[in-house]
C-alpha cells in the first residue's frame, strides 16, 4: 500500500496534489503522510499483540514532534539518545515510563534530567557509564533502573556504517563479558537491574540476524536467571529494513514476531522494541526542483535546490532513493547526475539515474526520505532547512516553518570588541 500515487499523471500525497503543498511550503520540503505513519506503528503493534510489549519509535529517524505527537497518540514510546530527544520525547506527550535512552556518550547532566523525570531504563554501553549513573541516582536518593546493552557479535549484514553488533563497533558490552558486567550493576547501590538490551544495525532485511542476536540474548537471560538476576525487559533494538527498491522486500513487522514468538513465549518479559525507519522511511518524501541543467563531454547533471545537507544519506552511504517527477511525462529516458547546489563533489541525490529527461523548474520527488531524512539535516554552506509538512487525508498541515536567514544567525554572540 501506498500514499504517494499518481492520479492523471500527477503524484499526490494522501488525497493532496505534491504540487499544492509545494504552491504553499516552497522547495525542497519535506512531505508525510499521516496514513503512512499509522499504518506502519500500527503493523508493529498488531504483530506484537498476544505478547506484553512496548513500541518504543527512535527519535533518531525523525523527531519533529508533530510527528511524535502522532504516535504518542496511539501509545506509542521512544527510543532516545539524548537529552534532546528526551525533551523531544516529553513535549510530545511520550510519558517517561514508555522512555529508554541508549547511547555511548551520555553526560552526566542528561542522565540526572533522565533520571530527574523518571525515564523507563538507561540502556547502558559501558562500566564507566554505570559508575556515573549510580552516582548521579545516589545524589537524586532513587534507584536508577538499567538494562546493558550487550554486543552479540552478530553481522547485521548491512552497511558497514549503519551496522553497530560487531566487537569492532563501539556499541555495548561484549556478551562475553555481560555477566561480570550484570554482577558488577547488581551490586551497585542505587542502580536497578531491569533489562537486556541489543541493536545490531539498521536496514536489515532478513530475519535471520534478529534471531540469531535474540538466542544470544536469551542464553544470558539464562544464566541471569540461575545467578538470581531476573530481567523483565527484553529490549531487542530496531533495524528493520524498507523498500527503498521495488527489489528489495524485507519483512514484516509480523515475520519478526512470528520469528521471535517462539522463542520467548516461555518467558515473562516486557518485549521492547526499537523501530525508526520501519516506521517513517516511507511515510515520507523530499519534494525538491530544477534549478539548472548542465552537460560536460562525460555526463549531464540536473542541479537541484535539494542539496547533502537536507539528504546526506546518497553521500554519506551512497544510498539509493528512488526519484520520480511530480508530474510523469514521456520526455525521453536519460542518464543523468541528480545533484544539490552544495559546494562538494559529493553532493548528490543519484547518479547515473535514468530518468524521463527533467527539464528547468520540474519538481522531483525523492522517495523513502521519511527516515534520516531532515533529522540528518544541516546549515553546511548556509543553507536554511527545509520545510516540513504533514498530510492527512485532504488536508495539510506545515509542521515546520523552513528557517529564514535570521534564524541561521540563532545564538551567535558578536564580542564587544567586534561591536
Ligand atoms: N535503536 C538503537 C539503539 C539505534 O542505534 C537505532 C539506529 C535504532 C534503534 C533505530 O534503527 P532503525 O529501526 O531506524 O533501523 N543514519 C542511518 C541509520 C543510523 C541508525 C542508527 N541507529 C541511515 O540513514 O541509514
Amino acid at each position: 500500500m501506498n500514499d504517494f500515487t499518481y492520479r492523471n499523471s500527477e503524484l499526490y500525497a494522501e488525497h493532496v496534489p505534491v504540487r499544492k503543498i509545494v504552491e504553499k511550503a516552497g522547495t525542497p520540503v519535506y512531505i508525510y503522510s499521516h496514513e503512512t505513519l499509522l499504518r506502519h506503528y500500527h503493523a508493529f503493534r498488531e504483530a506484537f499483540d498476544g505478547y506484553p510489549h512496548i513500541i518504543c519509535f527512535a527519535l533518531k529517524a525523525n523527531s519533529n514532534t508533530a510527528l511524535l505527537k502522532v504516535l504518542a497518540k496511539e501509545g506509542c514510546g521512544a527510543d532516545v539518545v539524548s537529552g534532546g530527544e528526551f525533551f523531544f520525547a516529553q513535549e510530545s506527550g511520550i510519558p517517561p515510563e514508555k522512555i529508554v535512552y541508549a547511547g555511548v556518550g551520555k553526560t552526566e547532566a542528561e542522565i540526572e534530567y533522565a533520571l530527574r523525570s523518571r525515564i523507563l531504563m538507561f540502556n547502558v554501553e559501558s562500566s564507566d557509564e554505570l559508575a556515573t549513573i549510580d552516582r548521579i541516582a545516589g545524589k537524586l536518593k532513587v534507584k536508577a533502573p538499567i538494562a546493558l546493552r550487550v554486543n552479540p557479535d552478530i553481522s547485521a549484514s548491512t552497511h558497514p556504517y549503519i551496522s553497530t553488533g560487531l566487537k569492532k563497533h563501539k556499541f555495548g558490552i561484549p556478551i562475553q563479558d555481560a555477566l561480570e558486567y550484570y554482577n558488577l550493576a547488581n551490586k551497585l547501590r542505587n542502580v536497578r537491574v531491569v533489562g537486556i538490551h541489543k541493536h545490531i544495525g539498521s536496514q536489515i532485511t532478513k530475519v535471520t540476524p534478529f534471531v540469531d542476536a535474540l538466542k544470544k540474548v536469551l542464553a544470558l537471560a539464562d544464566d541471569l536467571k540461575s545467578q538470581g538476576i531476573e530481567i523483565k525487559y527484553l529490549d531487542i533494538g530496531g533495524g528493520l529494513g524498507i523498500s527503498y527498491t521495488d527489489e528489495e522486500i524485507p519483512p514484516h513487522p509480523r515475520d519478526l514476531a512470528k520469528a521471535i514468538f517462539p522463542l520467548i513465549k516461555k518467558y515473562d518479559f516486557t518485549l521492547i522494541m526499537e523501530p525508526g525507519r520501519a516506521i517513517v522511511g516511507n511515510a515520507g518524501i523530499l519534494v525538491t526542483k530544477v534549478l539548472y541543467l548542465k552537460k560536460n563531454s562525460k555526463k549531464e547533471f540536473v542541479i537541484v535546490d535539494a542539496g547533502m545537507n537536507d539528504l546526506i544519506r546518497p553521500s554519506l552511504y551512497d544510498a539509493y532513493h528512488h526519484i520520480q517527477h511530480v508530474k510523469k511525462n514521456n520526455r525521453r529516458l536519460t542518464p543523468v547526475d541528480i545533484v544539490g547546489p552544495i559546494c562538494e563533489s559529493g553532493d548528490f541525490l543519484a547518479r547515473g539515474r535514468t530518468i524521463n529527461h527533467p527539464q528547468h523548474e520540474d519538481l522531483l520527488a525523492v522517495m523513502s526520505a521519511g527516515a534520516y531524512g531532515f533529522s540528518m539535516s544541516s546549515n553546511y554552506n548556509g543553507r536554511t532547512r527545509a520545510a516540513e509538512v504533514l498530510v492527512k487525508g485532504r488536508e495539510f498541515f506545515v509542521i515546520r516553518e523552513r528557517e529564514n536567514y535570521k534564524d541561521l544567525l540563532s545564538g551567535i554572540k558578536i564580542p564587544a570588541f567586534l561591536k
